[in-house]
């Protein structure tokens, strides 16, 4: 466990913490000295992360925070304003995936799948913003994905999510330069989380077999079936990453976490549209 000096310890708020990135995040930054605000939308999730930081003397503070209800998300804000004062950065983590062909995903589900992975992570930021600006000091660190490069099928909704994700946070670089407040994107590939037992499969929902993109999805299942252990990495990797953009004096733009991440952007800009549409339905074995 590295202990930063008082100066350097950060006091850290980060949403999604029931599983996944977001705890192993909490509790790496927590065991290296920092105050993290470890939040979850669920109370069963907030209790578990209760009793997980009662050993942590102080420096992990369990509470509820849903990024669709502004109500809770000012509460924590407020609570972090009263107890410590000021903010040093904000995880933007929580996020699922809505996976289903474009025709036939609700726009209900559309709209849950934007207020939760672009609209929740534009409510946080705007609510700790006021302070950092006056701070004078502060990091937005952005839990991205490399699907902000790369648009997969059946994962348009997701994929739709995680690129405007990508566009908010550039130009939310450049807004707050001035303000000395850094903005950083995390850009995992496959990271073995609750992600896919998670992902809110529209054809299984539906529970008929009729659908015309039937082929495609279950060609879709067997791909991340067969690929996804292959490539996956575990999520204190990702936290590592998250740890470096936390403590970095000079703290890079994009952090790439896994082999997939590093060279599907490269491949993505490099490679005409319709070699990529190639690549895809070879790596997908549809004929
Ligand atoms: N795993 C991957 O392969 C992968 C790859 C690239 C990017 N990512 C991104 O990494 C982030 C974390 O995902 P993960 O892989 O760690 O998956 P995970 O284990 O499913 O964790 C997702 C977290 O987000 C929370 N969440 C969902 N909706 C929320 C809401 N409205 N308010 C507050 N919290 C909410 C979940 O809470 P509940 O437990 O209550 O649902 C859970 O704590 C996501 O943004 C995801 O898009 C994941």
């Amino acid at each position: 466990m590295s202990n930063p000096s008082p100066s350097s310890k950060k006091v850290i708020l980060i949403t999604g913490c029931s599983s996944g990135i977001g705890f192993a995040t909490a509790d790496l930054l927590a065991n290296a000295g920092h105050t993290v605000y470890a939040t979850a939308r669920r109370t069963e999730s907030v209790a578990k992360l209760d009793a997980w930081s009662k050993a942590l003397s102080g420096r992990a503070i369990a509470d509820r925070l849903d990024v669709t209800e502004p109500a809770s998300i000012e509460g924590v804000v407020a609570r972090i304003k009263d107890e410590q004062g000021h903010i040093d950065c904000v995880v933007n983590n929580a996020g699922y995936g809505q996976a289903g062909p474009i025709e036939e995903v609700s726009l209900d589900a559309w709209r849950r799948q934007f207020e939760t992975n672009l609209f929740g992570v534009a409510a946080v930021t705007q609510k700790v913003l006021p302070m950092m600006r006056s701070q004078r000091s502060g990091r937005v660190v952005n839990v991205s994905s490399v699907v902000a490069h790369l648009s997969l099928p059946m994962m348009g909704p997701y994929c739709a999510s995680k690129h405007a994700l990508d566009a908010m946070s550039l130009a939310l670089r450049v807004e707050l330069a001035p303000f000395k407040v850094k903005v950083i994107m995390i850009e995992p590939g496959p990271i073995e989380t609750e992600f896919r037992p998670n992902v809110d499969h529209h054809l299984e929902a539906k529970g008929d077999d009729n659908s015309p993109y039937k082929r495609l999805g279950d060609a879709m299942d067997s791909y991340w079936n067969r690929s996804f252990g292959k490539t996956a990495a575990k999520p204190v990797a990702v936290a590592r990453a998250i740890q470096k953009a936390v403590e970095s004096k000079r703290p890079k733009t994009r952090y790439r976490i896994t082999a997939p991440a590093k060279f599907v952007p490269h491949l993505v800009s490099h490679l005409p549209d319709r070699l990529l549409d190639r690549i895809i339905h070879w790596q997908l074995k549809l004929k």
